[in-house]
């Protein structure tokens, strides 16, 4: 195992998409950011200076951050910002993970371009359980704003009203040149003829779910979330923001150039969502005499309709660990969690701009999140300050009602706090995520920092105790950092809080977190050295 020192330099930087030129904020220059590659047990030490006008921290998504959660990123939950002029070391091991994961800014909406690709290799030695190609690329999902991200997300949480939509989604930066002005703003991938390449899929978009295509190809699935699955076949992957998924394409298609294509899946009803497509070209690349030329645009591949939730649930049914897992059990700690947007009055005497002069709003439970502002919540966790959080998140909803149907207006405005749900060292923790109607119906990508956890069931409808856990996968259920809840549906997770500290769970889709979808863990030191959290490193921003 090595260390691994990098430099990040987190600066405005001007780039050019959609005709338009504009300062955005990125890492070293780049945008996307730079890729880091790593072996699985490696020690990465990241110093991060912030020479831009914004706070920013980087979260290092899907990391588990064994004993390290100071380590971990979200502002105000693991640290407190970097102030412009300020830095930062984040240093942590990488202990038995391996894959795709990615690290991006967790500060306001600045992950919208300060983002990049984080890949695991096996250890020096070890092996892959799959033949390994030569060639690989990430290809990483995002989405582009004419105006500023961070401007966007103000004004909005001003007016109380949905912020506004994105204006392309790219590919490694990328619009692709079904947009205008964008003919040289495609990614292009190489492949050999005949030969197999690894593809590493993140979505780092915002706020949205994407149907990914290949145009004549289609891709063996081979991990996801750094974690190997049982490969599978399919023409068609579905990645909430957060997620990643390993592929294998064979290169076995005429020589030519083919459309690697992605498009919103959006389950919501009557939620504007961008209904474009991103391409980048899968290119072939030799001196073949039968290959079109350039001047003949690549085939495009069929991607599911924005709403085909069947498409999007037959990829996530596909995903499974490659062999018999032992399923930790029995539960300690069984939490029924609904999940879903809200409508706040607006205050007296103020006009609003969400739906009939509300402000939108997001709980969990009916608690919808607040970051503290003096403290990071582990630095009062750790120091015993009173008054920044309680431990008093509640581990079923106040009121049961149902869920999918239409809710009544009653229920739609939650209560604000910062609430923590404790658990000891160890015990096993099992989670029904319920997606609610309240407002609209909606996907929740749901992400737990620190920890991966089996996902044993999905489903559409009301959660039934009885009836659904008969089907439970407790055989060779995926391993994930984020689980998608189904629109109108639930999701049933399972792992053991064997990593003290404070995890922030939250909706990734930025505009969920923004209203308030989140709550935390707080899990308990245990007993001796392996079971604690670490020290504070000096450097430690504090608020
Ligand atoms: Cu990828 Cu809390 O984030």
């Amino acid at each position: 195992a090595e260390d691994r020192y990098h430099d990040f330099v987190v600066q405005e930087t001007q780039v050019k998409r959609l005709c338009n030129t504009r300062k955005i904020i990125t890492v070293n220059g780049m945008f996307p950011g730079p890729t880091l590659e790593v072996n699985n047990g490696d020690t990465l030490i990241v110093n991060v200076k912030n020479k831009a006008k914004y706070n920013v921290t980087i979260h290092w998504h899907g990391v588990r951050q064994m004993r390290t959660g100071w380590a971990d990123g979200p502002e105000f939950v693991t640290q407190c910002p970097i102030r412009p002029g300020g830095s930062y070391t984040y240093r942590f091991t990488i202990e038995g993970q391996e894959g795709t994961l990615w690290w991006h800014a967790h500060s306001s909406w600045l992950r919208a371009t300060v983002y990049g690709a984080l890949i695991i290799h096996p250890k020096d030695n070890a092996s892959y359980p799959f033949t390994k190609p030569k060639r690989e690329a990430p290809v990483i999902l995002g989405e582009w704003w004419n105006a500023n991200p961070i401007d966007v997300v103000r004004q909005a949480t001003k007016t109380g009203a949905a912020p506004n939509t994105s204006d392309a989604f790219t590919i490694n930066g990328e619009p692709g040149d079904l947009y205008k002005c964008s003919s040289k703003s495609t990614t292009v991938i190489p492949v050999a003829p005949g030969e197999t390449s690894l593809l590493r899929f993140i979505n780092a978009a915002l706020n949205a779910e994407l149907f990914v295509s290949i145009a004549g190809h289609s891709m063996t699935v081979i991990g996801a979330d750094a974690s190997y699955t049982k490969p599978f076949t399919t023409n068609v992957l579905m990645l909430g923001p957060g997620q990643t998924t390993d592929v294998l394409i064979n290169a076995n298609q005429p020589p030519s150039r083919y459309y690697i294509a992605a498009r919103a899946y959006a389950s919501a009803q009557g939620v504007p969502f961008d209904n474009t497509t991103t391409t980048a070209i899968l290119d072939y690349v030799c001196s073949c005499s039968n290959k079109p030329g350039s001047s003949i645009p690549p085939a495009l591949p069929t991607l599911p309709a924005f709403n085909d939730t069947s498409s999007a649930t037959a990829f996530t049914a596909g995903l499974r660990s490659p062999d018999k897992v032992s399923v930790p059990s029995p539960v300690d700690e069984s939490l029924f969690v609904t999940v879903g947007l809200g409508l706040f009055n607006c205050p007296r005497g103020r006009t609003c701009g969400g739906p009939n002069n509300t402000r939108f709003g997001a709980s969990m439970n009916n608690v919808s999140f607040q970051l503290p502002q003096a403290y990071s919540i582990l630095q009062a966790h750790r120091q015993g300050v009173q008054g920044v959080f309680t431990s008093d998140f509640p581990s079923a909803p106040p009121v049961r009602f149902d869920y999918t149907g239409n809710v009544s207006r009653a229920l739609w405005q939650p209560a604000q706090g910062t609430k923590l749900y404790r658990l000891q060292y160890g015990s096993v923790v099992q989670v029904v995520l319920q997606g609610t109607s309240i407002f609209a119906g909606e996907n929740h990508p749901i992400h737990i920092h620190g920890y991966d956890f089996y996902v044993l069931a999905e489903g559409f409808g009301n959660f039934d105790a009885k009836a659904d856990a008969s089907r439970f996968n407790l055989v060779d259920p995926p391993m994930r950092n984020t689980v998608g809840v189904p629109v109108n549906g639930w999701a049933v997770i399972r792992f053991v809080a064997d990593n003290p500290g404070v995890w922030l769970v939250h909706c990734h889709l930025d505009v969920h977190i923004t209203w308030g979808l989140a709550m935390a863990f707080l899990v308990e030191d245990g007993v001796g050295e392996l079971q604690t959290l670490e020290e504070p490193p000096e450097d430690l921003p504090l608020c």
